[in-house]
């Protein structure tokens, strides 16, 4: 039996407690090996970095001329610091021991002069700071650092760029794509895997045709896990740490919860939680219960920050109704008129609370999505 807790969210998966994705790995496994660029979209928690990762550990197994680099765009709020962090951690990956890594960037660099960091342990915290005004004339020898140290050793080096979205917010930040875009569509040695959530940023810095990424690579949006395969995991990891769970209970946790990744693994938890030894649906309703009551708090705060009627065209999407703009909704749900249905709809999206998938608007959050139909709403 095992001690740690059957289940895992919020943190990045590996090994067990990694799901499924096989088509993924395959499809995206493939694109990087022939030097294909991709970006992968999908909203907040679905498992794009936990994907990267696996896939990662995956390739790099079993080709070792192949080495991932892992640059999280969520910790740098500008240009300058992008270009520190973007060289530090191509090198960092690239070359193992300390003296090599200076050396080396002693030699990549010509004309900017570069500084460096160590902290207590030169393994890991190595860092290069640059002397801006030098950068601002020409970034050159920073993004063509990839390819450059590909070719030098004979590598292919994989450029992860997770919380891609993030750069939208870089003052002149079309300037910048258009810098990054100019340099690495001429790389020929290695490839670049672009990553990240907020759906409507990322898909307008790769789709619009007047944008600089347009066509820079494969775009792939990510679904969720098949509940075929929740159900498996769910079962299996019950059964691991002594308790029983019937499949058919097992899919119906992943069911309740939209098959949704996070969500899936947290509520499961609950559930493992408050059961004995076998889970019933009496379990499953408290594991829930004591979800939606942690939650309550944050998930009353979020409807504070509404409007009336986006509150009100929230309930009728959470009901169901498809005809949002008809007339019969606009009157049942206090709507005002199509226009407004539109404008408080957009609300909705820019505030992540909905979005629209295969031409139909969910909820983003399936656990908000009960609480406000059982709790707010009152209805069972
Ligand atoms: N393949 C998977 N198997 C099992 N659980 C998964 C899988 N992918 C994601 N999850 C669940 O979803 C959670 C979020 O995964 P991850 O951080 O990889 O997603 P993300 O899309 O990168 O999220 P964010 O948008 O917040 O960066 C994980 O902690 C885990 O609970
Ligand atoms: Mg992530």
């Amino acid at each position: 039996m095992e001690n740690r807790l059957p289940f895992k969210y919020g943190k990045l998966v590996t090994e067990d407690f990694f799901v499924n994705r096989e088509n993924e790995i395959a499809q995206i496994s493939s694109l990087l090996m022939s030097k294909i660029n991709v970006t992968l979209i999908s909203p907040r928690r679905w498992g794009k970095s936990s994907l990267f990762f696996k896939i990662a550990k995956e390739l790099e197994r079993k080709n070792p001329k192949i080495k991932f680099c892992f640059i999280d765009l969520f910790k740098t709020r500008n240009e300058r610091e992008f270009y520190e962090y973007f060289a530090s951690e191509i090198i960092k990956t690239s070359y193992s021991k300390w003296e090599e890594r200076l050396e080396q960037a002693k030699a990549f660099f010509k004309h900017l002069i570069p500084r460096f960091s160590f902290g207590t342990d030169p393994t890991q915290d190595f860092s290069i700071s640059l002397d801006w005004e030098e950068v601002q004339k020409d970034p050159q020898e920073i993004l063509n650092l990839p390819e450059v140290i590909s070719q030098q050793k004979g590598i292919h080096l994989v450029v992860c760029l997770d919380e891609f979205q993030n750069i939208a917010h870089f003052d002149d930040s079309l300037d910048f794509q258009k810098k990054l875009r100019a340099y690495w569509q001429t790389h020929q040695h290695c490839s670049y895997a672009i990553y990240g959530s907020k759906q409507h940023m990322m898909a307008e810095i790769f789709e619009k045709k007047s944008m600089p990424f347009y066509k820079f690579g494969e775009i792939l949006f990510l679904s969720k896990i098949d509940n075929e395969h929740w159900k498996k995991y769910i079962a299996s990891r019950f059964r691991k740490t002594g308790k029983k769970i019937l499949p058919k209970l097992a899919a119906s946790i992943a069911k309740t919860v939209d098959n949704h990744p996070y969500f899936v693994q947290q509520l499961a938890n609950s559930v493992w939680t408050v059961t004995k030894e076998t889970c019933t649906q009496t379990e499953i309703d408290l594991g829930l219960k004591n979800l939606l009551d942690q939650y309550d708090l944050i998930f009353s705060k979020e409807l504070d920050g509404l409007s009336n009627l986006q509150l009100n065209l929230l309930k009728a999407i959470a009901l169901g109704e498809e005809k949002l703009t008809g007339k019969a909704t606009i009157k049942k749900y206090g709507l005002s008129s199509s226009a407004s249905v539109i404008r408080s709809k957009e609300a909705l999206v820019q505030k992540e609370i909905i979005d629209t998938f295969n031409q139909k608007i969910t909820f983003l959050d399936p656990l908000f999505k009960i609480w406000f139909k059982t709790i707010y709403m009152k209805l069972t």
